[in-house]
């Protein structure tokens, strides 16, 4: 079995970092987490991986003068852990096209909403002020184009009409958690790659809204 070198990026909490860590450590992905890097000193994740035993760094993004400068410094920090596979797990940056161009096929992001809906941040407010019924997560390639990268796996959950932001957060992390892991062991196993005709998963092509949905 493959064992890919994972490096994650945070800005944050790192709960799904945490569901990562845990399903390698488990053996049900095929990789283990070489480091997480954050870009915010204070992310709680942090000390969350170093409770389970996983090297971490910081790069403060308030030390560079521009984004290009700041993402190539990122690209050396990440490169130096020499991972197959990267994987942004509540890493609030826009990234550079020179640093999304570099990991292209072998980086995903979680996003909080049933992409192409709801591109950006505050995407359980907007799903409550749409009235929509049904919200999500998706999964994705991470692409020059903001949160729209080829979506390889979506999950739903309803929306209650008494929801508040903070209820749909929660009822969409449990998904998260459910789902990112699958994925990343996906690409890890070889299973999954990234064409000029979009995400494959075992050579089938995945349609808009990623595998079997719908
Ligand atoms: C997750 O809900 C993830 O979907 C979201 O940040 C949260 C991080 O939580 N990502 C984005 O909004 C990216 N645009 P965590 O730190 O507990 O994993």
């Amino acid at each position: 079995m493959s064992n890919k070198r994972i490096v994650i990026l945070i800005s944050g909490s790192g709960s799904n970092m945490q569901t990562l860590v845990a399903a390698s450590q488990a053996g049900k992905i095929a990789g283990h987490v070489v480091a997480v890097i954050s870009n915010k000193v204070d992310a709680a994740g942090l000390a969350k991986a170093q409770a389970a035993g996983i090297d971490t760094a910081v790069l403060a993004h308030g030390e560079f003068a521009s984004r290009e400068q700041y993402d190539h410094a990122l690209q050396q920090l990440v490169d130096s852990f020499r991972p197959d596979v990267v994987v942004l797990a509540g890493f609030m940056r826009i990234l550079t096209p020179a640093f999304t161009q570099h990991y292209h096929g072998r980086m995903l992001n979680i996003h909080p909403s049933l992409l192409p809906k709801y591109k950006g941040v505050d995407t359980h407010n907007r799903a409550l002020a749409a009235g929509d019924t049904e919200h999500g997560v998706s999964v994705h390639f991470v692409t020059e184009e903001l949160d729209g990268g080829p979506v390889i796996l979506q999950a739903k959950v309803p929306v209650f009409a008494d929801d508040t932001a903070a209820d749909l957060q929660a009822r969409v992390q449990v998904q998260e958690h459910g789902i990112y892991p699958l994925v990343v062991n996906w690409l890890c196993s070889g299973r999954l790659c990234l064409t000029a005709d979009g995400a494959q998963l075992d050579g089938q092509c995945l349609g808009p809204h990623g595998y079997a949905a719908d």
